[in-house]
C-alpha cells in the first residue's frame, strides 16, 4: 500500500474584477507577485505530476494551500494542472484538504470555487462541512481533517474545530483494529522539526492533544505541509510527521510504504525531475 503526498503548491493568478483590491487578497497577490513567486518554479508542477502518477499510488494526498489568495481562476488553474491525477479513473485515490490561504478571504465566489475544487478533487466524497471524515484502506486508516478558516491580516493560523476534535478524539480512544495505521491529513503541522509549536501567528490552534497521540503512538503518522521547507520528525514510539513542503520550490514527493507483512511504515522522498530548472539552493534539515 503505497501513499505519496505532496503540498503547497501556491498556483498565482491574478483575479477577474476589482474586489480583491478591498479585502487580503491585495496584501496576498502583491506578496506574491514581488516576492514568493520568485522562489517557485511553476513550471516544475507539470513533471510533478507525472512522477507523482508514475509511482503508482494507492493514495495520493494533497495537504492544502494549492491556491494563493484562493480565487476562482487560482482553483480551475489547479483543477487543470492536476487533471492528469483525475484521469483514468485515478480520482478515487486523491484526498485534497485546503490549506489557509485556500480559505484566503470570506468572498462568495471565492468560497464557491473552494467548495467545487475540493469536492471535485475528492471523487465528490464529501462536502467540506462533512469533514473529519475516515478513510479504510486496507491496514491504513486516513483521517481527513479540515483545519482552516479565514483570518485576519496578520494571520496564517488554523485551528481544530470543537467538532472536529471530539471526532478524532472518539477515533483515538476506539480499539485498534490488529495491525491499523492511524494517519491524519491535515494542513498544519503538529509541531515544527524541532518538536515545538510553530509560531502563534502560524501555528494550529488546538493542536496539542493530537501532538501528544503522535508522541505516545496513538496516532502513527501526520501529513501536512504550511512548512514551505519539507522535514520528517520522528518520535521515540516510532510515530512520525511528515511535512511534504512546498512542491514547487523543493520538488519533494513524500512517499509513505506500508508493508503488509511487517507491518511497517517507511518514508522515501523523490524528487521531481528538475531538467532545466535550478535545484533549491538549500540543503534539507537532516531527518531527526
Ligand atoms: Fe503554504
Ligand atoms: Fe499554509
Amino acid at each position: 500500500m503505497r501513499i505519496v503526498h505532496f503540498s503547497d503548491i501556491h498556483i498565482g493568478r491574478w483575479p477577474s474584477g476589482t474586489s480583491f483590491l478591498f479585502d487580503k487578497r491585495v496584501l496576498g497577490l502583491t506578496n506574491y507577485f514581488l516576492r514568493r513567486r520568485l522562489g517557485f518554479q511553476s513550471a516544475l508542477l507539470a513533471p510533478a505530476v507525472s512522477t507523482i502518477r508514475a509511482l503508482n499510488p494507492d493514495w495520493m494526498v494533497c495537504t492544502g494551500d494549492i491556491t494563493t489568495v484562493g480565487s476562482p481562476e487560482e482553483f480551475q488553474a489547479v483543477r487543470d494542472a492536476l487533471a492528469p491525477l483525475m484521469a483514468d479513473g485515478l480520482g478515487q485515490r486523491l484526498i485534497l484538504v485546503p490549506g489557509n490561504h485556500d480559505v484566503y478571504v470570506r468572498n462568495r465566489a471565492c468560497r464557491a470555487a473552494l467548495e467545487d475544487c475540493f469536492a471535485g478533487c475528492n471523487a465528490s466524497r464529501w462536502t467540506l462541512a462533512e469533514l473529519p471524515q475516515r478513510v479504510q484502506a486496507s491496514h491504513l486508516s486516513l483521517w481527513v481533517v479540515d483545519e482552516c478558516c479565514c483570518t485576519n491580516w496578520l494571520l496564517s493560523s488554523g485551528r481544530v474545530s470543537a467538532v472536529t476534535a471530539g471526532q478524532l478524539e472518539d477515533w483515538l480512544e476506539a480499539p485498534r483494529v490488529a495491525g491499523e495505521k492511524r494517519i491524519l491529513i491535515g494542513h498544519f503541522p503538529l509541531r515544527d522539526p524541532a518538536g515545538v509549536p510553530l509560531g502563534w501567528r502560524r501555528r494550529l490552534v488546538g493542536a496539542d492533544r493530537l501532538a501528544a497521540a503522535l508522541r505516545d503512538g496513538r496516532l502513527d503518522v501526520s501529513l501536512c505541509g504550511h512548512e514551505h521547507r519539507p522535514f520528517v520528525r520522528r518520535e521515540p514510539s516510532g510515530s512520525m510527521e511528515v511535512c511534504a513542503g512546498a512542491l514547487l520550490v523543493w520538488g519533494k514527493i513524500n512517499v509513505l510504504d506500508y508493508c503488509e507483512a511487517s507491518g511497517r511504515l517507511t518514508q522515501t522522498w523523490v524528487d521531481v525531475p528538475w531538467g532545466a530548472f535550478p535545484a533549491p539552493a538549500l540543503p534539507l534539515p537532516a531527518p531527526s
